[in-house]
C-alpha cells in the first residue's frame, strides 16, 4: 500500500507505494485512514532520527477495515478516531486510568509492539509504527483500545486532530492541571498544541489567558479562539504582561507548549505563590535547561509537574472533547489551516516548521 516513508533522516519523506502490512492480531483493529494531521513531535523524530524506518502520523482517524479476534466495541465501516496511547486495560496504571504507567501503552514511544514487532514491513525489513499509530499510511494496524468509535455524523477531518493536538492541550489544562475558573494562565508556543490548551483554558473559565509566540499569525489565532492577551517570545515582554494582569502577583498556571525547555524555567518564574508550571512540548532529551533555586517549590509552593497527551483516558476523554467540539465549545475547525494530499506531505513539515497556520491536515482517503 501507499505510504510517506521516513528511510533517511536527512531526506524528505518518501513516498513509497509497496509498505506491507500485517492482518490485526487479536486485540487489534485496522483502520483504513482517512486523515492524518501533521504534529511537531513527528518532526523531532525525523530531525533526531529516533526511529527509522518508519511510517510517522499519530494524529490520525479513519474507518475501520478489520477486527482482530476478541475485538467487540467496533466493527468493519465504524468511524473511528486513534490514540497513540493505548492502554492494556489490566495492569496497577491502567487500574489508575493512568495510560503513562501502562507499558503497552508506552510502547509507542519505541514505535513497536510491546514484543518489538510491528505492523509493517518493507521488503521483508521492519518498519516502525511511529508514535505507536503509523498513520501517513492507506491503512494502519493499532491495539483496539486505542480506537475511539465517533458518531457519524463527526467528520474524520476534526476528529483526527483530537488524537494528539487537541486531547494534549486540553487534557493538559483539565486533568493535568485542573485549571479552576478565574485562574490566570499563561500558554507560550501556540501551535496546535498551545492553541489547543488556550482553548481548555477558555473552557475552564480562566479570566486571563496569555499566549505567548513569536510568530504574529499565531498570536492572532490564539486571540481569535479564547486568549484575552498575546505577546511575542520575549521573556521580558511576557513577564510584563503576566505582572499587569496579575497585579504583580503571577499567574496561576504556565502551559510550556513549543518545546524549549527554557520555558519550563520561565513558566516556574513568572507563576507566583502555589502557581503551577506544566511541561507538555517535547523537546530534543538533548536539549535542557537550568531551573534555578528550588527553594521556591517549598517556601512558595510552586509546582512543575509534566504532561502526556493531557493525561488523558480514551474512553473517558475521548467522547468528552467530541461533546465538547459538539456543543460549539471547541472550535476544531478554526484550527486546521491547510489540507494537503499525501503527496505533500513533505510540504506539510515545511509549514510547520515555519509555524504557517495551525495544523496542516494530510487527506489520505477522505471519505
Ligand atoms: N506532551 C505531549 O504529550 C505532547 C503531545 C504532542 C506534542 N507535544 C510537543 O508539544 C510541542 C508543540 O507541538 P506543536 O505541534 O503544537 O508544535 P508547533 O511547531 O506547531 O508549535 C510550536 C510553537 O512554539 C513557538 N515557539 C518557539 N519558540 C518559542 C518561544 N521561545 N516562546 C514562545 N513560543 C515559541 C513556535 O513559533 C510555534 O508556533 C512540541 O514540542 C511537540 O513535540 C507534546
Ligand atoms: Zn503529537
Ligand atoms: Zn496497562
Amino acid at each position: 500500500m501507499r505510504a510517506a516513508l521516513l528511510s533517511d533522516p536527512s531526506s524528505p519523506l518518501e513516498l513509497v507505494d509497496d509498505l506491507d502490512l500485517a492482518d490485526p492480531r487479536p486485540g487489534e483493529v485496522c483502520v483504513a485512514v482517512s486523515h492524518s494531521g501533521i504534529c511537531h513531535s513527528d518532526l523531532t523524530i525525523i530531525e533526531g532520527g529516533y526511529m527509522v524506518p518508519a511510517v510517522l502520523g499519530h494524529e490520525a482517524a479513519g474507518v475501520v477495515a478489520g477486527v482482530g479476534d476478541g475485538v467487540s466495541h467496533v466493527s468493519e465501516g465504524d468511524k473511528v478516531m486513534i490514540t497513540p496511547l493505548a492502554p492494556c486495560g489490566h495492569c496497577d496504571g491502567c487500574a489508575r486510568q493512568q495510560a503513562s504507567r501502562c507499558t503497552q501503552a508506552m510502547s509507542f514511544v519505541a514505535g513497536t509492539r510491546p514484543d518489538a514487532s510491528s505492523p509493517f514491513s518493507r521488503r521483508g525489513r521492519l518498519v516502525h509504527r511511529g508514535l505507536g499509530v503509523g498513520a501517513f499510511a492507506e491503512h494502519t494496524v493499532v491495539p483496539a483500545s486505542g480506537v475511539v468509535r465517533l458518531d457519524d455524523d463527526v467528520p474524520l477531518e476534526v476528529a483526527c486532530l483530537i488524537g494528539c493536538a487537541v486531547q494534549t492541550g486540553v487534557g493538559a489544562v483539565l486533568n493535568t492541571a485542573s485549571v479552576e475558573r478565574g485562574a490566570t494562565v499563561v500558554v507560550t508556543g501556540l501551535g496546535g498544541v498551545g492553541i489547543s490548551a488556550v482553548q481548555g483554558a477558555r473552557i475552564a473559565g480562566a479570566s486571563r489567558i496569555i499566549a505567548s509566540d513569536p510568530v504574529e499569525s499565531r498570536r492572532q489565532a490564539a486571540l481569535r479562539l479564547g486568549a484575552t492577551d498575546a505577546v511575542g517570545a520575549d521573556p521580558a515582554e511576557l513577564k510584563a504582561a503576566v505582572a499587569d494582569a496579575t497585579r504583580g502577583r503571577g499567574a496561576d498556571y504556565a502551559f510550556e507548549t513549543a518545546g524549549v525547555p527554557g520555558l519550563a524555567s520561565l513558566g516556574v518564574e513568572i507563576t507566583g505563590s502555589g502557581g503551577t508550571t506544566v511541561v507538555v512540548g517535547a523537546p530534543p532529551p538533548e536539549h535542557t535547561t537550568d531551573i534555578g533555586s528550588t527553594t521556591v517549590f517549598m517556601i512558595q509552593q510552586k509546582r512543575l509537574v509534566g504532561s502526556l497527551l493531557g493525561d488523558c483516558w480514551p474512553s473517558r476523554d475521548i467522547p468528552l472533547l467530541v461533546g465538547l467540539w459538539q456543543r460549539g465549545e471547541l472550535d476544531l475547525e478554526s484550527m486546521i489551516t491547510a489540507r494537503l494530499p499525501l503527496e505533500g506531505i513533505n510540504e506539510g513539515f515545511n509549514r510547520l516548521r515555519k509555524a504557517q497556520g495551525v495544523r496542516t491536515v494530510i487527506e489520505i482517503s477522505p471519505s
